[in-house]
């Protein structure tokens, strides 16, 4: 690969001859500094990708197996919503789409508002993408513009999201879907794609209502920043649209650069074991604002202070950063989703860090805390009751790890 595409490529493009066709893929969690549920609303709020993994390997199915399958086991599409959604997008059996066997491994632990669900959206789309290949309407171009297939916040965006017909969007009309040229190597990823299809599987799985900083996070790594605004001191990555219950909402995505001070800050997460769906708590938060509209003053602090927060942190002042996190925890209660067990962690981990508040949906799930002393704040949670995980910042987003024998599916011109 000679282009650099924004996501790592370890040991991609092995040829090993004899074996099936084999893809795998692995993206990071997440854990968000400031701003988790006003975001849904449009509030800004930053997100960092944590070491934590979850890796996606992906095999074509020899025989004539009827079935995909995951981990060994019949794939059952209740049980894995965001793989079917994803399997509807990009890997259609009526198409002529091959069975897959599927296999999810990890240390992202689930439901614990750490994004492993994003994680496996983001390596899941980016494996169905390389196996497949794309095509495009010219040799030369490799930008979205010259795919003849394909999702991109540079196509209309609406039907990645809808939950029927999705299919359709998959490709490219007139002269853009002229499919003359054909590419099946890991060159064919593309951060966008993996972070807007992961996004439109969460805003499914969410009832309708989700931000787009879990997929992008787990996408592109690092530290992201989403924002009501163009910030035009940080890199632009692209712009979202989802139309919620509550109106259509605008999020503008951008990269923040790692502050030199950030070598010496650690993120202590606890977990407390709480198994806590988010779309539980977003309903929770929708209901609370239609039951009184003025509670959206909440919403728009923790934004006043998710902006204070971003501010300090571009400055490298960690500890202020910490500061805007305890401040952000405190409007978190206020709006009902943190929990006692989470509060108990919380004050654990207080004395030894800059700042600490729950991370994800909560109601359960973790906690992260700002620290100099990992050591001294891990074992203070742990002596609470929570089970800890150390992060660093800037951890890499998407990679491709390994691929055999491409294409497994492959796709005709205008299939
Ligand atoms: C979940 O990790 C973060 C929430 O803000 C939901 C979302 O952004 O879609 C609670």
């Amino acid at each position: 690969m000679t282009e650099n595409k924004g996501y790592e490529a370890r040991g991609a493009g092995k040829d090993t001859g004899d074996c099936m066709g084999r893809v795998s893929t692995s993206a990071p969690g997440k854990c968000i500094l400031f701003g988790e549920h006003a975001v849904v609303y449009g509030q800004p709020a930053v997100a960092v990708a944590i070491g934590q993994r979850i890796s996606v390997s992906i095999e074509t199915l020899k025989g004539n197996s009827e079935t995909w399958k995951i981990d060994g086991m019949k794939f059952d599409p209740k049980r894995h919503p965001h793989v079917q959604a994803l399997r509807n997008r990009l890997w259609q059996p009526k198409q002529g789409a091959p069975n897959l066997s599927i296999r999810v491994i990890g240390d992202i632990p689930p439901a614990s508002g750490l994004g492993s669900s994003a994680a496996l959206s983001v390596a899941a789309s980016a494996a169905l993408r390389v196996a497949r290949g794309r095509w495009y309407n010219s040799a030369e171009l490799r930008d979205s513009m010259a795919w003849s297939e394909g999702y991109s916040s540079q196509f209309e965006q609406e039907g990645v999201y809808s939950i029927e017909n999705c299919e359709l969007n998959a490709h490219r009309d007139g002269d853009a879907g002229k499919s003359v040229h054909y590419v099946s190597d890991e060159s064919v990823v593309d951060l966008d794609e993996c972070a807007l299809l992961a996004h439109a599987v969460e805003a499914i799985a969410q009832g309708g209502r989700a931000s787009p900083m879990d997929a992008s996070t787990c996408a592109h790594g690092g530290i992201v920043l989403l924002s009501d605004t163009l910030e035009s001191e940080e890199d632009f990555l692209y712009s979202r649209r989802l139309k919620i219950p509550e109106g259509e909402i605008e999020w503008h995505l951008h990269s923040i650069n790692l502050p030199k001070s950030a070598e010496e800050v650690y993120l202590v997460i606890g977990n407390t074991g709480i198994h806590a769906p988010t779309s539980k708590q977003v309903a929770k938060v929708a209901a609370a604002m239609k039951n009184n509209p003025q509670r959206m003053k909440e919403i728009e602090t923790i934004g006043v202070i998710a902006r204070r927060g971003i501010k300090s942190l571009k400055e490298g002042d960690f500890a202020a950063v910490g500061r805007a996190m305890t401040e952000n925890q405190i409007m978190l209660q206020g709006l009902g989703v943190s929990c006692p067990e989470l509060e108990n962690l919380i004050r654990a981990a207080a004395p030894t860090s800059l700042g600490a508040k729950l991370t994800g949906a909560g109601g359960g799930g973790c906690m992260v805390a700002l620290t100099t002393n990992p050591k001294q704040t891990s074992e203070a949670i742990e002596l609470a009751g929570g089970r800890t995980l150390i992060s660093r910042f800037g951890n890499a987003g998407l990679s491709i790890d390994e691929t055999e024998n491409l294409p497994l599916w492959d796709t005709k011109p205008n299939v």
